[in-house]
């Protein structure tokens, strides 16, 4: 039986450490000791430090939203996944599709983020997902095999069964127009069928795949009941601590 995992995914807000303090300590104290639901926030890189220290004795974890591939160097603006350690992180999300159609991250660079994070020993929330006219145009699963073949190269069974998968359909991210649990499920299925053709049915059986995109509390709970979708990544409402917990109660 697969956890139910769910993440928010803060992007760049809230706009000052206090507000991002606050909202962390709302989600702390409404997840309490509750281990039934897995739960992580992902707050922009400025907060993290701050944030490990306010989640302390806490079943939450905490993720950065982005790393470079390398330990350190010349990399102007970058984090290392060492660096997102240090600072408390046990997640990092990587490949959003902010970054992927904002500023051209292709499957060969989330591929090496990756690899790198894994090193580090943290928990890679990899996301993939069609935009809208590759769906119209019937390339949904055309899309998101490439996407899974190219983030995913290299690895072996073992490292997939760490890997969080998020699967983002583009035209529902902050759109307010979530998938049906249908068409979400339907995608969900075919990305486990890929993992087994690709590692084993018995690993594929253990990968965690959330759902992303306009996931609210009063869409989660359909949602999370279809037999492959293991979590959401919550974007907007996980910035109001009300609507995130709603989320996580949906899990339980
Ligand atoms: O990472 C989260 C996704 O981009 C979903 O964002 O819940 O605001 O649609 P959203």
């Amino acid at each position: 039986m697969r956890p139910l995992f769910i993440a928010g995914n803060w992007k760049m807000n809230p706009t000052t450490e206090a507000d991002a303090v606050s909202l962390a300590e709302a989600v702390k104290e409404g997840v309490g000791q509750d281990h039934a639901v897995r739960v992580a926030v992902c707050p922009p890189s400025v907060f993290l430090h701050r944030l490990d220290t306010v989640l302390s004795n806490s079943p939450i974890g905490l993720g950065g939203q982005n790393m470079h591939p390398e330990p350190s160097g010349a990399y102007t603006g970058e984090l290392s996944a060492g660096m997102l350690v240090d600072v408390g992180c046990t997640h990092v999300i990587l490949g959003h599709s902010e970054r992927r159609h904002g500023l051209g991250e292709t499957d060969a660079f989330v591929n090496k983020k990756l690899l790198a994070a894994l090193k580090a020993g943290l928990i890679p929330i990899v996301c993939i997902g069609e935009t809208l006219e590759e769906r119209e145009q019937g390339q949904t699963e055309a899309v998101v095999g490439d996407q899974l073949d190219g983030s995913l190269a290299g690895l072996d069974g073992d490292q997939m069964a760490g890997v969080v998968l998020a699967y983002e359909p583009v035209w529902a991210i902050g759109t307010g127009r979530t998938a049906t649990p249908e068409q979400a499920q339907q995608v969900h299925a075919f990305i486990r069928s890929r993992l087994s053709e690709r590692f084993s049915e018995a690993i594929a059986s253990r990968v965690v795949i959330q759902y992303g995109g306009s996931v609210k509390p009063e869409n989660a709970r359909d949602l999370l009941a279809r037999p492959d979708i293991d979590g959401a990544l919550v974007g907007g409402a996980s910035l109001k601590a009300a609507d995130f917990l709603g989320i996580v109660e949906a899990a339980r």
